[in-house]
């Protein structure tokens, strides 16, 4: 019988792309009408008016007119490249992936970007990296949505659109651009003391990226993997650069977005067409999938918090090298949808409130920013693996459907007379308790230490660090113009360390404030204070 849905065609988005180099013998229309003449539009002789039945012009502007597509509300500047990677096998104890059994290859996307920034904003911000990764493997895509820092602002997705909010530009003025350093975001992360590691992060020596080609990447949130036989662990997931992790300084950073604004993307294209492939391992962290879901003393759906490596460390499961830059910026970087929701049998979600809203966040921004619902039919976004999704219809539809049933069972197209369910494998979450508990608005008693890991990363500082740590804090917070703001934040320094909040005070010309031990301050657990001061990571 016919099969009820048809796949659109087209060369897969892991071979080099359908490239039209719109240079062939004759123009055309749309429509593919020859044309002799693209210069002069249709007049009544030679200086008189022109005339409006003249469709190619009309169609020639109307077209330039709409060439423009929302950008990103968030992570609008960016940069992407194809790659491959390859599994090693040694994640075949935890997960049933096939895609990362031994020396398979699969085809990736990689799209690197900043938050803040429109498009055309300057690479070498403060600001916190995207680093996404479209793995087209043959089981359907996985995409790993993670940033170059392993935790988060915010512990609810609740929250996003104010954190974004505070961080975008002020909309009087629409000053300051791409940069942190301004009355909202102080403020917002001054009332919001979960974001005071996020915060430290960017403003640290590891906040400002040398290279794309030197940046870690994170999956951020705790994810739940299972293997053939159907146990379970949690993992966290890390992408660690071989070249090593190497950031710029403030300086060099502000020279450079002068010099060159768009220094990150021209690295990451020479470095590709000079034939330096940059290569990434991704590697787990992985937790026993107890009930409770800690770790140590660590709530492991807290996406604010780190699982120190010491206490855990990161077991390489893969190589990914980027090998071959895009043929149209457009058609690939602009286009390419990632959702933490595209997942692949043996991997699925845990109850991490942020990651709970970015399932649902994604799909229905990229509605609006793709036109419509169609766009995992756009090249870029094409899977690999067979399609049959039994969807109909809507804005920019390219599958020419057949067939009168789409539902299943049916018994008009032949296609499937029972539907099997389970039995017929495939993506089955993991079948997770779901507590009966009340319905309420409030978080865990386990998300109130915002303060402790930030001791911790403060602890492991060299003191050149140090005094650039505390030299970002006095800059940035130094642009503020509400004194209130300033005076907030020195009490939330004031929480992490005295040495921090004074010298940081003295810059501002502003009182150091005693810690308050506010209701989040709690101690940190015995599992932080044994990592002492050794930091993890490279
Ligand atoms: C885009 C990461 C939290 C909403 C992105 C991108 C990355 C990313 C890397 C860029 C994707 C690309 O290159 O096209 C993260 C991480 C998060 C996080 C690591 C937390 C751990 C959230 C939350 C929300 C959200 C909580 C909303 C509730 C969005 C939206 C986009 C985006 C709307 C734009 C997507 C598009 O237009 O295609 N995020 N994000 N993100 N993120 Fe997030």
């Amino acid at each position: 019988g016919t099969p009820a849905t048809v796949t659109p065609t087209g060369a897969p988005t892991g071979a080099p792309p359908e490239s039209k180099a719109q240079q062939g013998a004759y123009l055309t229309t749309a429509t593919g009408t020859r044309l002799p003449d693209t210069d002069h539009s249709l007049k009544a002789g030679p200086r008189g008016p022109v005339l409006l039945r003249d469709h190619h012009l009309r169609e020639k502007i109307t077209h330039f007119d709409h060439e423009r597509i929302p950008e990103r509300v968030v992570h609008a500047r960016g940069a992407a490249v194809h790659g491959v990677f390859t599994g090693y096998g040694t994640a075949a104890g935890v997960t049933k992936a096939a895609f990362l059994a031994e020396g398979v290859q699969t085809p990736v996307f990689v799209r690197f970007s900043t938050v803040l920034g429109s498009r055309g904003s300057a690479d070498t911000v403060r600001d916190t990296r995207g680093f996404a990764t479209k793995f087209y493997t043959t089981e359907g895509i996985w995409d790993l949505v993670g940033n170059n820092i392993p935790v988060f602002f915010i512990q609810d997705a609740i929250k996003f659109p104010d954190v974004i909010h505070a961080g975008k530009p002020h909309p009087d003025r629409e000053i300051p651009q791409a940069q942190s350093a301004h009355d909202t975001f102080w403020d917002f992360v001054g009332l919001h003391t979960e974001g005071t590691f996020h915060t430290m992060w960017n403003m640290s020596d590891r906040g400002i990226p040398r290279s794309y080609r030197t940046m870690e990447g994170f999956g951020v949130h705790t994810f739940r993997l299972e293997n053939a036989e159907g146990a379970t662990t949690l993992v966290k997931f890390h992408w660690k650069p071989k070249a090593g992790v190497h950031s710029l300084t403030w300086e060099e950073a502000q020279i450079t977005a002068g010099a060159d604004p768009d220094f990150h993307r021209r690295d990451l294209f020479d470095a590709i067409e000079a034939g330096a492939h940059p290569q990434w391992e991704l590697g787990i962290q992985t937790f026993p999938d107890t009930p409770d879901q800690m770790f140590e003393g660590i709530d492991l759906l807290d996406p604010t918090k780190i699982v120190p490596e010491e206490l855990a460390p990161v077991q390489p499961i893969g190589l990914m090298t980027l090998n071959r830059n895009t043929t149209n910026y457009f058609a690939e970087t602009e286009q390419v949808a990632f959702h933490p929701g595209h997942l692949v049998p043996g991997i699925d979600v845990t109850d991490d409130p942020l990651l709970a809203g970015r399932l649902f966040s994604y799909i229905d921004t990229q509605i609006t920013r793709l036109g419509g619902p169609n766009y995992n039919q756009i090249p870029i976004n094409r899977t690999h693996a067979p399609v049959n999704d039994m969807l109909r219809d809507g804005l920019h539809q390219h599958a020419v459907h057949g067939g009168v049933a789409p539902y299943k069972p049916n018994s008009l197209d032949g296609g499937c007379p029972f539907f099997a369910g389970a039995a017929q494998g495939g993506y089955i979450e993991v079948p997770v308790e779901v507590a009966a508990a009340p319905r309420v608005r409030q978080a865990p008693a386990t998300f109130d230490d915002h303060f402790s890991q930030p001791r911790l990363f403060w602890a492991s500082l060299s003191p050149v660090e140090r005094e650039h740590l505390i030299d970002a804090y006095s800059f940035e917070l130094g642009k503020c113009y509400e004194q209130p703001i300033k005076e907030r934040y020195l009490k939330v320094l004031a929480e992490i360390d005295p040495v921090l909040c004074t010298k940081v005070a003295q810059s501002l010309g502003l009182p150091a404030p005693q810690p308050t031990g506010t209701p989040t301050d709690v101690q940190p657990s015995p599992a932080l204070s044994q990592v002492g001061k050794v930091w993890p990571t490279t």
